[in-house]
Parts: C-alpha cells; sequence; structure tokens
C-alpha cells in the first residue's frame, strides 16, 4: 500500500517546528523535521514570553518551510496543524502558514489538539502490532499531567495486540481518568528551578544538578497523594514548601550553598517522580491494565524513566501506602511505554502528525 506523508507544523509555544512524517501502514517515522528552539531569546527573562515567541515564529516560519523544501511539501498528502491549547498569537502563525499553503498547494488541512498529541507521541517509530492494551497513559508537560485509559472499541478478539490500521480507522477509545488540579509537574520543575537560581530552560537542569545531590532530611518536602482524588494531581503544595524554606532563610540572611541546591533539586525530583509513578501504577492496577506509559515534556526526565520502569517491571508490594483507598499489591509486570526518543517527550511536529493521521480516519 502506498505510504502516506504529511507536512506537521507545531508553533504553540516556544518551539517553530515543521516535518514530514511518513507512515507506511506500520510504523510512523520522521522523514525530516526543522525545529527553530527560541531558548536563547527567552533566556534572558527567565521565562516563555508570549508577544516574544509569536514574533520569533514569524521571523522564524518561513526559513523553516524552506529548509523542508517546497518539492518535498508538493507531495505530500495533507497538512497537520496544531490549533490548541497553546499561546494564541503563537498558534495563529502556525494556523496562518497552514491556510496559506492549502491555498498554494491544495492539501486537505488537519487540525490537531497538543495534549492528544503527547497521547500519540508513544506510537512514532514503534510498531502499533508491538502495543498492547488496554493501555494507561500519564502525559506530564508545563501545562498538565493527565492520565488516560486508553482501549480498544471492540472485545471480541482474544489477541491484545492491535494492528495499524484498525488504530487509524479510530477504533481506540481515550478516557481521560485524573487531572491537574494546580500546577503541572513541568510547571513545578520550572519555577523550583527558578527558585533555587537558574534561567530557562529548566527542566533538565533540575535533572543535572540532582545527579550530585543526595536526601537530606531537611529537604524531605512532604508528598501530596490527594486520597480523595487519587487519580489527580497537586504540585503547588510541593513548590510552596520549597518557597517557604527559602524566605525563611533570606529572612536569616542566609544563601544556599552549591550543595544544598543539589540536594533540594534531588529530594524535589525524587517526589514529584514518586508521586507520579505511583499514581499511575495503581491505578493501572485498579484498571487491571496490560500495560502503561508515560509522555509529554517531563518524561525526557531520565530519573522518572529509570524510576517508573523499576516499579513497572518488579513484581513488589508498594510502599508508602498511599494512594489510600487504591490496591498495593502489583501483580504482574506492566509493558512499560516511553517515547522512543526524548526528542518525542517534549513538543515537535512529528507527534502533530500521527494525531492527524488517527483524527483523520475516524
Ligand atoms: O510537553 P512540553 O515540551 O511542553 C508543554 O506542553 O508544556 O513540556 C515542557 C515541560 C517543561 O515544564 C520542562 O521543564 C519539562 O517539560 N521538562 C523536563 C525535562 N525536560 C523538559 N522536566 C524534567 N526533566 C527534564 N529532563
Ligand atoms: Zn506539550
Amino acid at each position: 500500500m502506498k505510504k502516506m506523508r504529511t507536512l506537521a507544523i507545531e508553533t504553540s509555544c516556544d518551539d517553530t517546528s515543521v516535518g514530514i512524517i511518513n507512515f507506511d501502514w506500520e510504523v510512523f517515522s520522521v522523514e525530516k523535521i526543522f525545529t527553530y528552539t527560541q531558548v536563547k531569546e527567552h533566556n534572558i527573562y527567565w521565562w516563555v514570553v508570549p508577544e516574544i515567541a509569536s514574533r520569533l515564529h514569524s521571523d522564524q516560519i518561513i526559513p523553516v518551510i524552506e529548509a523542508i523544501g517546497f518539492e518535498a511539501i508538493q507531495s505530500v498528502d495533507n497538512i497537520s496543524v496544531t490549533t490548541h491549547p497553546g499561546l494564541p498569537g503563537s498558534l495563529l502563525v502556525g494556523e496562518t502558514i497552514a491556510t496559506l499553503l492549502w491555498e498554494y498547494f491544495k492539501k486537505p488541512i488537519i487540525e490537531v489538539n497538543h495534549v492528544i498529541w503527547h497521547i500519540v507521541s508513544l506510537f512514532l517509530d514503534r510498531k502499533f502490532s508491538e502495543i498492547v492494551f488496554p493501555l494507561l497513559i500519564l502525559t506530564v508537560s508545563g501545562g498538565h499531567n493527565d492520565l488516560y485509559l486508553v482501549e480498544k472499541k471492540w472485545t471480541t478478539s482474544k489477541e491484545e495486540k492491535i494492528e495499524s490500521n484498525e488504530i487509524i480507522r479510530g477504533n481506540l477509545k481515550i478516557k481521560k481518568l485524573g487531572t491537574t488540579l494546580d500546577d503541572a509537574a513541568g510547571e513545578c520543575f520550572d519555577k523550583v528551578a527558578r527558585m533555587i537560581g537558574w534561567p530557562y530552560p529548566w527542566g533538565a537542569w533540575i535533572w543535572q544538578q540532582a545527579l550530585k545531590g543526595n536526601f537530606n532530611d531537611k529537604f524531605d518536602f512532604n508528598r501530596i497523594w490527594l486520597s480523595k482524588k487519587a487519580f489527580d494531581f497537586s504540585f503547588s503544595g510541593l513548590k510552596w514548601q520549597i518557597h517557604t524554606l527559602i524566605k525563611n532563610m533570606t529572612k536569616d540572611e542566609k544563601t544556599l550553598t552549591e550543595q544544598e541546591i543539589c540536594d533540594i533539586a534531588y529530594n524535589f525530583q525524587e517526589n514529584v517522580v514518586e508521586v507520579l509513578s505511583k499514581k499511575l501504577l495503581r491505578a493501572g492496577m485498579l484498571h487491571q491494565v496490560k500495560s502503561i506509559a508515560i509522555s509529554g515534556g517531563v518524561s525526557a526526565n531520565d530519573r522518572w524513566r529509570e524510576y517508573v520502569n523499576e516499579l513497572a517491571k518488579n513484581k513488589q508490594r508498594l510502599k508508602n501506602n498511599q494512594p489510600k483507598n487504591l490496591p498495593l499489591d502489583h501483580e504482574r509486570n506492566f509493558e512499560l511505554y516511553k517515547p522512543i526518543k526524548k526528542l518525542y517527550s517534549t513538543d515537535n511536529s512529528a507527534m502533530i502528525w500521527v494525531a492527524g493521521i488517527i483524527k483523520e480516519r475516524k
């Protein structure tokens, strides 16, 4: 069967990313991808400044499209573009260029939801037939932590695996089980990094500092389990514990030593990865899924990848009886999926198209 190819455009936040993605009815793979990252321009403000982001998207979108090449664009089957959620001025740049290309090349446009493509990023470079359902996936980004149960729509087959054709015909049922009540985990990585002193981008910086840090009683912050809302997530309390600690030190005219910064990063990161992983695992036990998965920007964190891997693979009784009302015994090994490349964890245009084709076929 003929390969399908799309041009994918992502400008929802601080990356101008355009790619051509192939689908050979078995695997989604990246043919070309060009991304302009705005890190250095936002760095001095310690934050993504929306006006600067949209201006840079406007400046960069044409060079990035040119890098892909008009000849390549002429031969794609369709154009996929992120239309929500995101920074309005930034989204508008992607939508405008998609409309121009649609008018010029007469290719259909597929509008894609950012959050859904964090789910389907799992499918990039991986055979669908390897994925075992039902699947429970936790997507953790700068803006959300969402827990989704992904099931097949039919129940007749004993075979648990699903073929790619079946997925693109829209035979997946996606149900949201839990969500962010306040700061998302990625946002908390960002804010804590700023508090302990490092400019944007922050998530990976915390991980680097944590490598040099140790467990330290002083920084053993409370874990927020939300026993009554076991599938929801709250990280603003953790942020406030760190904020208060630093404020009290400032009052006493103390500053953090380098080792204390690393210890805070270590203890903070352990806190977040434990809460995320145990909630995911225990939701998996309750719903008796076959496999679990992580995605979104925070899934680029090596410590989270390692921690959740250990939990998923080792049959064990989960310690720390939290959240209280969920099963404790981990009776089987779960299959665990992570985006194959770290590039696929964070925002990028490749995932847009995977979402685009699944949506189009429904
Ligand atoms: O999915 P994403 O690229 O964009 C949004 O949809 O928000 O996620 C960005 C978030 C940021 O908060 C960033 O700090 C976090 O992902 N992040 C990380 C790491 N790399 C990115 N957090 C922890 N460790 C990392 N290595
Ligand atoms: Zn994202």
